[in-house]
């Protein structure tokens, strides 16, 4: 497994935990960490042996705080949009990740740490948790992404009161306006639910998670017909050798064994 500064990978039953690792920083994203994320999960599209990912925060007081806001003194429009188009590029190499990957936010999730998890396929929280999207405070506004993804995942008028607001918002809050699939009371919990959840879709066939993952992110991808992307995959899935085992377990009466081919 690939060393990294700022990130601590561990691989263990197929489950890839990526730990964002600057927890002085409340492991604030800077460059470098935005960069290792992309070789990391490039690595994850291509491995195997990899059925899921967690992103998860060192310590118990944040997932992450935000991008690092000390690499901001000097940044002007030209570095500003490289900055943006940056971090846009790391999560969407997340969000079109082939395999399911979970945000386990085990503390506060601001700014580009908001973003990070919602760029993630599904969010899993502990109480402590807390989100919001403060960027307004610093004159600027989310740059990665998060007016596109807040506005998606939980509506025009909470995402735009959030964001004009910076107000944070607890994780109960979060789980009421679908930000959060669920709210867990431990950090054990945290890291065992979204295991629960990466298990139970291992054992689907693989060829067919990747294609949900597809469809529903071109639910949101301007000039992409969804339902012409939505037959295209079924067509290959029925075009798969996993589409056979899976209907002839069912017959059968026996579990699919899927290859993912
Ligand atoms: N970038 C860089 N450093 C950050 C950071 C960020 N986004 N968020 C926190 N830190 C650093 C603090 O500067 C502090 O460093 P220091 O100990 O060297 O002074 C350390 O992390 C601890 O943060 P602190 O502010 O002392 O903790 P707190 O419990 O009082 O407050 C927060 C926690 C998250 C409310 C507060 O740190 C905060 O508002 N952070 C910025 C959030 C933000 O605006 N994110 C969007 C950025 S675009």
């Amino acid at each position: 497994m690939e060393e990294f500064k700022n990130l601590i990978l561990s691989l263990s039953d197929n489950i890839l935990i990526i730990t964002i690792n600057r927890e002085k920083h409340l492991n604030a994203l800077n460059i470098e960490t935005l960069e290792e994320i992309k070789t990391a999960i490039q690595s994850v599209c291509d491995d195997r042996d990899i059925t899921g990912v967690i992103f998860t925060g060192a310590g118990e007081k944040s997932f992450v705080a935000g991008a690092d806001i000390s690499e901001f003194s000097g940044v002007n429009e030209v570095t500003g949009r490289k900055f943006s188009e940056s971090g846009q590029e790391a999560f969407q190499m997340i969000e079109n990740c082939n395999k399911p990957v979970i945000a386990a936010v085990n503390g506060f999730a601001l700014g580009g740490g908001c973003e990070l998890a919602m760029a993630c396929h599904m969010r899993v929280a502990t109480e402590n948790a807390k989100f919001g999207q403060p960027e307004v405070n610093l004159g600027i506004i989310p740059g990665y992404g998060g007016t596109q993804r807040l506005t998606q995942l939980i509506g025009k008028g909470k995402a735009l009161e959030l964001m004009l607001t910076g107000d944070m918002i607890s994780a109960s809050e979060a789980l009421k306006y679908g930000l959060v699939n669920y709210v867990v009371s431990t950090q054990e919990e945290l890291i065992e639910k979204s295991k629960e959840i990466l298990n139970k879709i291992s054992k689907k066939a693989p060829l067919a998670v990747g294609m949900v993952i597809d469809c529903v992110n071109a639910v949101f991808t301007s000039g992409e017909n969804g339902y012409q992307t939505e037959a295209n995959s079924f067509s290959r899935c029925c075009g798969s050798d996993d589409f056979k085992e899976g209907t002839s377990a069912f017959l059968e009466k026996r579990e699919p064994q899927f290859k993912g081919e």
